[in-house]
């Protein structure tokens, strides 16, 4: 068996599918831990963070590999729950180190964001913590913790929070698909040695040689003609974008982060860490192969399709239907709206003053260029408005109700993926250049060199975090936090 390890490099271990008849197991079974606002006792679901194990690679390959996993498993169970529930999960952490849950996506009640320090004390090993709040989107979530989630989640902390519309989409099967990248060394074990490896911290971060959907080695599934499926597809990689293509199906996008929108074709996804689409996918109306494909290395099916069997329909159908809206906030105020610069900086290629070639129109006086010399050595290489870490002060203060402009100037060599707390942003304009508004997302992709301008309603009382969700990137300074008063 050949490993291609290449650390900080873009190519996964190639893997090809498994030919024999194997039924995919890509519909795990749901938990239900939603209820009426009304109910009392006990929570309805109980989360253990502990070790576990999973058989990442085919057997033949090595493993089962040790992990971290809620339930000891990865993913961990599905949380799922209906539009408007009240989620009720106590956490209980069997690990050896401090630990939280942090629900990515939803906008929630900012005493269970799960953030240690900010809105709660961390969990430590042997106790509890009980999350309740509401879920007031539809759509398809995650969780994962916020302490060392460099390491938690690179380990195997995470699941999916599915919250489900009042009214069923019109599709003949839900898949999920949740991909995530590990680094495994030879033996099909976690490369422990790596976790905080400066070299990852300042470039891409972690990135990893085999690829995984739903904790397992690329399946095959088996569809019928015109079979048409709802795909929610969530990237819990610590670092790496992916970018899925897909060959022989129809699709379209109907939700991304979450948050439903015109169904649109497409060919192709892009996820970066944190983000989610849902997509409707039909497949073909004749017997054949179909697949999708990771395309961010060696080309190589994430999951195939073995289309086969009667036709589930005559003749293909037509365009789906959008999914209904969420209560986001309705309007943006944009002409009176808080603009704020957040000016990402550092990284491998980019510790001098790379703002200079930005052609910036700063809304603010410009930070000082943060002193990496005294810096790097405590492992901060990245910063945020010349601030390295956590800072003391929040970004903004923004009044409840008030629309901000968040503009993201990523001054670097290097992509990050933004993801903003307890709120839905849209990017309104790119490169100072007023953009059609584009979907409502919690985590923003920003390529190097460009500026991104994202606006929100700050609607959701508290401290949030903003931070890059290439957890390396995170770790290493890239985040920061914003007060909602009111
Ligand atoms: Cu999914 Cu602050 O993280
Ligand atoms: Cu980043």
């Amino acid at each position: 068996m050949g490993l291609t390890h290449r650390l900080g490099g873009p190519t996964l271990r190639r893997r090809t599918i498994l030919s024999a008849g194997l039924a995919a197991t890509v519909l795990a079974l749901p938990r239900f831990a939603g209820r009426p606002a009304a109910a009392a006792d006990g929570p309805a679901l109980r989360l253990h963070a502990k070790p576990g194990q999973a058989g990442l690679l085919p057997s033949a390959d090595g493993g089962p590999t040790r992990i971290w996993g809620y339930d000891g498993l990865v993913p961990g169970p599905i949380v799922r729950a209906r539009k408007g529930d009240i989620v009720d999960v106590e956490l209980e952490n069997g690990l050896d180190q401090p630990t939280t849950i942090h629900w990515h996506g939803v906008r929630i009640d900012n005493a269970m964001d799960g953030v240690p320090h900010l809105t709660q004390a961390p969990v430590a090993p042997g106790e509890r913590f009980r999350y309740r709040f509401a879920v007031p989107d539809a759509g398809t979530f995650w969780y994962h913790p916020h302490h060392a989630s460099w390491e938690q989640v690179a380990r195997g902390l995470y699941g999916l929070l599915i919250v489900d519309e009042d009214e069923a989409p019109d599709v003949d099967r839900e898949i999920l698909f949740v991909a995530d990248d590990w680094r495994l060394d030879a033996d099909g074990r976690i490369d422990e040695g790596s976790f905080g490896e400066m070299h990852d911290w300042a470039h891409a971060g972690r990135l990893g040689n085999v690829l995984t959907i739903n904790g397992q080695p690329p399946q095959q599934l088996s569809v019928r003609p015109n079979e048409r499926l709802r795909l929610r597809m969530a990237n819990t990689a610590n670092a790496r974008v992916f970018s899925f293509t897909l060959d022989g199906l129809a699709a379209w996008t109907v939700a991304v982060d979450g948050q439903p929108v015109p169904p649109a074709p497409t060919g192709r996804v892009v996820l970066a860490p944190g983000q989610r689409v849902d997509l409707v996918v039909d497949a073909p109306p004749a017997v054949g192969e179909a697949a999708i494909a990771e395309a961010t290395g060696t080309l190589f099916t994430a999951l195939g399709f073995r289309v086969e069997g009667e036709p589930i329909r005559p003749d293909p159908r037509s365009a789906p239907q959008a999914l209904a809206a969420n209560p986001l906030p309705a309007a943006l105020d944009l002409a009176d709206a808080l603009q704020v610069d957040v000016i990402i900086e550092g990284g491998a290629m980019g510790m001098g003053p790379m703002r200079g070639s930005m052609g910036m129109r700063p809304h603010g006086p410009l930070p000082p260029v943060p002193d990496w010399g005294a810096l790097a050595p405590r492992g901060l290489v990245w910063a945020v408005n010349g601030v390295a870490g956590h800072p003391d002060a929040p970004l903004l203060t923004a009044m409840r109700g008030r629309t901000v402009v968040l503009h993201y100037i990523n001054a670097t060599r290097w992509p990050h993926a933004m993801h903003l707390h307890g709120h839905h942003a849209r990017v309104v304009a790119r490169d100072g250049q007023e953009v059609t508004p584009e979907p409502w997302r919690d985590t923003h992709l920003v390529d190097p060199m460009q500026v991104a301008s994202a606006a929100f309603v700050a609607d959701n009382p508290g401290d949030w975090m903003l931070h890059c969700h290439m957890l390396e990137h995170q770790a290493g300074g890239m985040e920061t936090w914003f007060r909602v008063t009111g």
